[in-house]
């Protein structure tokens, strides 16, 4: 019986996993209503939002599952990657708990985390080695993994994450904080062929992303246009309600934006898993996981129902941050014994390999 924390960026959130794939509780208290007022996440607001939630929240994982802290196996907490100050709050916390219930520490890399995610759910349909492609707002990483969870890391982006290419485009025509989201919903009410977005050439590893160019070409799209009004319409729109309708978007979005929307989305799809291919054939991957923020994108999801390797997503709620996967995660270790000790630091960027 694993208590996960994590705390890495705008989610602060705690669960209980039973070995290692059992979900007895799943807690997360999120943050975006405060971010999306700046249209991204503040780093000093978010280390105070966790430390008013972190203990509500642990609290209540505990009591959903219906367990006491000092029957707890281990308390697994995300050391990074992730923002200091926010990853500070959930391992000073599961420090605390760890030495006042007598119950050993784990610390667990995000990302292996969001690879866990994916894994606790379909450990028996998952064929090894797996080509794991992680994308989030922080992160876009493909790694080899083998089934006793050793990592090769094969590409990553160079610059921005795929999901905060999401951001930025939403941000850019005024449809708030995050964009994923938003996007997803209206990219069926434009066609995806209209606009014609070049996948980026990588000089040396070509299982590298970059996301830069695509943002760029967004933004050269808007200023050929005059696009004052409608940005200025859907600003307006979110400040009235804050989580508008899909007819409420649609109601200040003109075909030709709708049209954009479509052909960005197409385009990092496409991107994703032309570079996923490539990298699955090279490492003769036998399945694909895909999980991370991003994987809740739906053209993504269709689009890898094509994929030439049996594709695993995690299920919804386990796609953004939560602690389910950094219990999971924890498991493998808490078998190995691989116990932290109270030097746990919080690591900005940590690596996985
Ligand atoms: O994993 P996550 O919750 O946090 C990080 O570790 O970054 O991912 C958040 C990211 C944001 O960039 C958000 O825009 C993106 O995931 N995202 C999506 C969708 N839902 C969330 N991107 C595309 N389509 C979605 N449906
Ligand atoms: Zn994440």
């Amino acid at each position: 019986m694993i208590l996960g924390i994590e705390s890495s960026c705008d989610e602060t959130a705690a669960a209980v996993v039973a070995d290692g794939v059992e979900v007895r509780s799943n807690v997360v208290a999120s943050q975006l209503d405060i971010h999306g007022r700046w249209g991204g996440v503040v780093p000093e607001l978010a280390s105070r939002e966790h430390l008013r939630a972190i203990v509500p929240v642990v609290r209540d994982a505990l009591a959903q599952a219906g367990v006491g802290g000092r029957s707890l196996s281990a308390i697994a907490v995300t050391e990074g990657p992730g923002l200091v100050g926010s990853l500070l709050v959930g391992i000073t916390y599961a420090k605390a708990l760890s030495l006042a219930w007598g119950v050993p520490l784990l610390g667990v890399n995000h990302i292996e985390g969001h690879i866990h995610a994916v894994v606790m759910e379909h450990r028996e349909q998952l064929q090894f080695p797996a080509l794991a492609l992680v994308v989030s707002g922080g992160h876009t990483h493909m790694f080899a993994v083998t089934e006793g969870f050793v990592y090769r890391l094969l590409g990553r982006t160079r610059d921005d994450a795929a999901g905060e290419a999401f951001d930025k485009v939403a941000k850019l025509l005024g449809f708030g904080y995050p964009g994923g989201p938003v996007i997803d919903r209206l990219a069926p009410y434009g066609n995806p062929k209209a606009v014609r977005f070049t996948t980026p050439n990588m000089k040396g590893n070509t299982l590298d992303f970059s996301f830069s160019g695509i943002k760029t070409a967004v933004l050269r799209w808007t200023q050929a246009r005059t696009m004052e009004e409608e940005i200025a319409a859907r600003r307006a729109l979110l400040r009235e309600t804050p989580h508008p309708t899909v007819e409420q978007w649609r109601a200040v979005t003109p075909q030709a934006t709708l049209d954009l929307l479509a052909s960005f989305q197409r385009a990092v799809v496409k991107d994703l898993l032309g570079r996923a291919t490539e990298a699955a054939r090279a490492m003769g991957a036998k399945s694909l996981i895909v999980s991370g923020g991003v994987a809740c994108n739906s053209g993504l999801r269709a689009a890898a129902g094509a994929f030439y390797l049996p594709a695993f997503f995690p299920r919804g709620e386990l796609s953004t941050d939560n602690a389910v996967m950094i219990a999971a995660a924890g498991f493998p270790k808490l078998a190995r014994q691989e116990f932290a000790d109270f030097s746990l630091r919080a690591k900005a960027n940590l690596r996985l390999v």
